[in-house]
């Protein structure tokens, strides 16, 4: 049979990419462009979500390109996206009403912290397993609701319509035919019944929010639809999966099982769980949320939410301009370790604090400065705050389901630095295994869309990931992992006595 390839389309928050892979699951090509990020005020970050359509295009026609195959060899495409971030669009004109807020984006705070204050917490936890944060899409709507002129006649007029991004896309690609979304993104909105799998009359209700905005959800593999004929060559090619980007590298790691874990760090780190046909229900302050659906059937997850992982590698770059590049780090971090045994603490909380603690009012800090500290180790504070956060999330894991955790797989940029997978594999006495390939939320989705048209039979005759980098944790830490963790513990609740309302 003559080859054909799947194209993962996966708009992060921070890029846009396209990648073509094949029947083995081997990356052919890729192609990326970087998304502006807009910073109208303290604490907002938008994209222009116009742009996010011109670069997908782009980099679709690119990679074909790239890999130098004709179009029609493209036998499917898929939608992974960055989740939660909220566009509101004018279904006649298939403008933008406004730019869309980002899932970090904090302007619907004071909307979160009202719903909070009538006592609805435990309400949207047990209909959606969202604690409530401005972090989810209702509150992010809300906002574009009450602050964009017009925003509410447009939604009476019945000609507005919402969607994360993988709904603006799929929009977008099928030249405004199909308004949909997957289980997966629409669990995140804080909006959708996940166990009657449907929208939440109720709380729409309370958050008076009009139905008629919101996109058709279905499983995350089938056909959704076929793009335009403008949009790709002139061809209509089915858009055949959709998923957020983090239940996408747990289809991707084929973590299919109950208590299979993964890792994902990229802006944040997003640790998810497998919990089977059931969902797990939390109370160490985790999330419960669809890992997928699949053959009429839905996958539940538990996830913990960690704001700040790569974003506090990209501000000792950017910010404080102590490193030149990312892969410096792991180097820097080992010579510190060498020199100065003494830790230094970093709490990231830039953005305030996710999972396990959902404290959106505390900013970040940093302990155990002295004047021979220098930036090699506060590189090392910064790269061993993203293992202490994900050691939170799994204890929590732990604590909610009673589950051991055998092995955490990990992912995305961060995962490639050595002294982070040894530190994190010592702190959590547990292996750490690291496909060579990191491309797992764009092969998860590739998964989805490769099921969605039959070019795999099941899931079963997926295609593995070649090769992996095993960390086993060495005993002869623990004593002093016991003492790390003991201060980022103290180094937490520091920082948690100096929230953003005492400035
Ligand atoms: O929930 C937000 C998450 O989906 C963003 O992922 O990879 O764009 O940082 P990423």
């Amino acid at each position: 049979m003559e080859q054909q390839y799947i194209l993962a389309l996966d708009q992060g928050t921070t890029s846009t990419r396209a990648i073509l892979f094949d029947h083995d699951g081997h990356k052919v090509a890729t192609a990326q462009k970087e998304l502006p990020q807009i910073f109208r005020q303290s604490g907002w970050i938008e994209h222009d979500a116009n742009v996010i359509w011109e670069h997908a295009r782009q980099v679709m026609a690119e990679v074909v390109i790239n890999a130098n195959i004709k179009p029609y060899k493209v036998a499917s495409i898929g939608i992974t996206n960055q989740r939660e971030t909220t566009v509101l669009w004018n279904r006649r004109t298939g403008e933008p009403i406004a730019d869309a807020v980002v899932w970090q984006s904090k302007q619907s705070d004071i909307f979160a912290n009202a719903l909070k204050e009538q006592g609805l917490t435990q309400k949207v936890y047990d209909k959606t397993g969202l604690w409530i944060d401005s972090y989810f899409s209702a509150t992010k709507i809300m906002w574009l609701l009450e602050n964009v002129p017009g925003a509410r006649e447009l939604a009476a007029e019945g000609d507005l319509l919402f969607g994360t991004i993988d709904t603006w896309l799929l929009w977008k690609l099928t030249n405004g035919a199909v308004h949909a979304t997957d289980y997966s993104n629409a669990s995140r909105t804080m909006l959708f019944n996940i166990h009657d799998l449907q929208w939440d009359e109720e709380l729409l209700a309370l958050f008076d929010i009009p139905a008629n905005i919101l996109p058709e959800v279905r499983d995350s593999s089938g056909i959704f639809g076929y793009t335009a004929e403008f949009v790709f060559f002139g061809l209509q090619v089915p858009i055949a999966g959709i998923a957020g980007d983090q239940q996408a590298a747990l289809f991707g790691h084929q973590a299919f099982k109950t208590g299979d874990v993964k890792n994902t760090f990229g802006t944040g780190s997003f640790i998810v769980m497998n919990t089977g046909e059931q969902p797990a229900i939390s109370t160490h302050g985790l999330l419960t949320t669809i890992g997928y659906g699949l053959d009429g059937k839905v996958t539940y997850a538990l996830e913990g939410s960690v704001f700040i992982a790569g974003a506090a590698i990209q501000w000792l770059r950017d910010g404080l301009q102590l490193i030149i590049n990312a892969q410096e780090t792991a180097e820097m971090a080992d010579r510190s370790r060498e020199n100065h045994p003494k830790r230094v603490y970093l709490v990231p909380a830039f953005t305030g604090l996710g999972a396990p603690y959902w404290d959106q009012n505390t900013r970040g800090a940093m302990f155990g400065l002295t004047r021979a500290t220098g930036r090699e180790d506060i590189v090392r504070a910064t790269l061993e705050s993203l293992a202490y956060q994900t050691k939170d999330v799994l204890d929590a894991m732990i604590s909610d389901t009673q589950l051991d955790i055998s092995t955490l797989v990990i992912d995305g940029g961060a995962a490639a630095n050595d002294y982070l997978q040894r530190f994190l594999a010592d702190l959590i006495a547990t292996p750490i295994s690291r496909p060579d390939q990191l491309e797992t939320t764009a092969l998860g989705v590739a998964y989805l869309a490769g099921l969605g048209v039959g070019y795999w039979d099941s899931v079963a005759t997926l295609p593995n990931s070649d090769e992996v980098t095993v960390e086993l944790p060495d005993e002869q830490h623990a004593e002093d992992m016991q003492v790390a963790y003991q201060g980022w513990q103290k180094a937490v609740e520091a920082a948690r006595m100096f929230p953003l309302d005492v400035e």
